[in-house]
């Protein structure tokens, strides 16, 4: 397989260095932005209980089938079902995945954005005696100004484009090897103080204002009375968005992942390091919420205000919060690269653009949507379509319809339409590896996973109801 240039295509170089790609790709802005306040805004405990439940019994098959048709076909996702269910409509998926990917991209480039900004903040120790109100105030002008938000993610959306073409060795392989583990670290220490906070006692009434316990007991208590269809789709749609699943990103990398990798193995790795992150970001930060008593349903801002009121409260605090706002800015690039390669090599294999234009001309079209998705934040809120705003409109539509569209495709492709034994050969490296639970797995990629994933779409949208 050549891609536009002819050149063979590229592999990363070690194990470790796909775990880190793909883990590289998973652990973003959806873990420490995306899960908290989607966990805040549908009750907490509840939430978190069907998320984990999505991954283990959907996410987590879906990650091994995308493994598997990536390294099968060596091909972005339009070329991958070209390849393996050659004159039929399958590579529909994989257009459906390179649309996701430039509608996700729009509004995580803005997000992205917001964390430079941070940076730059932080830079200046511009959170410096400010309460938890005053942070909420510094979040809510910024993001009402029409032009700071739309300069940092032009800046994001250029280290993006630099970064996907050096290359796959050379860009996303070395600069995921060295950060990753940091980030892990910072979140760990967060947990940490956020954990010892305590009672937040007010000094001169003597009155509890709250307590991070609480924190806790909402993560971990779930309530199962705020089930509901809605926040169900919200959990399986988030566990997509977080694995990077259902768009073919996996499938991408799984394209230059050598044969001698153990993809099972690659795909556990990521899909429990992923969840870990995402749990510890809400260990770091609800126990904060409770503590200074602020309401848990925030939505996007969420991060934005507790976290630099956690570090506040930490010695050493300036460094904190610029490593952390670092940190997470790199999270947020290597997720993003991830999704700007799925577009560039459909662009570069499929339309034999040359790389180089390739990632150019997508660029520039997803910033474009981007700008758009951040002006519907200040000067274009009033426009509306059922009531969301552009950037709102592209976060629910690809989360909640695109990407569990997506891994339904996925799943009816590998249990019903690709040959078995194709399957389990690329599975188990030509026969040389025991794979165990296949059946299980099988049974779940053929019956339990498109089951789910359609029944909780319909009966979300309304169009099936259980009395
Ligand atoms: N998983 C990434 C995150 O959690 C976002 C992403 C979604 C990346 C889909 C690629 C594909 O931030």
């Amino acid at each position: 397989m050549t891609n536009g240039e002819g050149k063979p295509r590229e592999q990363f170089s070690s194990k470790i260095g796909v775990i880190l790609a793909a883990a590289g790709s998973a652990v973003g802005l959806g873990n420490i932005w995306k899960f908290p306040y989607e966990a805040g805004e549908n009750g907490g405990g509840a939430f978190i209980v069907i998320y984990i439940f999505s991954i283990l019994l959907i996410g987590f098959p879906i990650m091994i089938s995308e493994f598997v048709i990536g390294r099968k076909s060596r091909a972005n996702p339009v070329g991958a079902f070209k390849k393996l269910a050659p004159k039929t409509p399958w590579f529909f998926t994989g257009i459906i995945g390179v649309a996701t990917a430039f509608m996700i991209l729009s509004f995580y480039g803005v997000v992205a954005g917001w964390t430079l900004e941070y940076i730059y903040l932080a830079l200046g120790n511009t959170f410096k005696g400010q309460t938890t109100a005053d942070l909420q105030n510094t979040f809510d002008n910024f993001a009402s100004n029409p032009i700071k938000p739309v300069f940092w993610q032009i800046l994001f959306m250029c280290f993006t484009a630099w970064v996907v073409h050096a290359g796959i060795k050379n860009g996303i392989e070395r600069i995921t090897k060295i950060l990753m583990p940091l980030l892990l670290l910072i979140i760990i220490v967060l947990c940490i103080k956020s954990l010892s906070l305590g009672e937040n006692i007010d000094t001169t009434t003597g009155e509890v204002i709250g307590s991070s316990l609480d924190g806790l007991k909402f993560l971990f208590k779930p309530d199962f009375s705020a089930i509901n269809a809605g926040m169900v789709l919200d959990a399986l749609g988030h566990a997509f968005f977080s694995l990077s699943l259902g768009m073919g990103t996996i499938i991408t990398y799984g394209s230059y992942v050598r044969k001698t990798n153990i993809l099972t193995n690659t795909a556990l790795e990521v899909t429990i390091l992923d969840t870990l992150i995402a749990l510890l970001a809400g260990v770091a930060i609800f126990p904060a919420v409770f503590y200074f008593n602020v309401a848990p349903d925030k939505g996007p801002s969420l991060v934005f205000t507790i976290l630099p009121s956690i570090f506040q409260e930490m010695s050493g605090g300036y460094i904190w919060t610029l490593s952390f706002f670092v940190l997470l800015a790199v999270a947020a690039l290597t997720s993003s690269i991830s999704l700007l390669e799925v577009a560039v090599s459909y662009f570069s294999e499929e339309l034999k653009i040359n790389r180089n234009k390739a990632t150019v001309y997508t660029t520039v079209i997803i910033t474009v949507l981007g700008i758009a998705c951040s002006l519907s934040l200040s000067s274009w809120s009033g426009f509306e379509v059922l009531g969301l705003n552009i950037f709102e409109i592209m976060e629910y539509a690809s989360s909640n319809v695109m990407l569990p569209l997506g891994g339904l495709l996925i799943s009816v492709f590998v249990g019903w339409y690709y040959r078995r034994n194709d399957f389990v050969d690329e599975l188990s490296n030509g026969g040389t590896l025991k794979i165990k639970f296949f059946h299980l797995f099988f049974f779940i990629i053929k019956f339990i996973a498109p089951v789910a994933i359609a029944a909780i779409f319909l009966y979300s949208t309304g169009l099936l109801k259980f009395d």
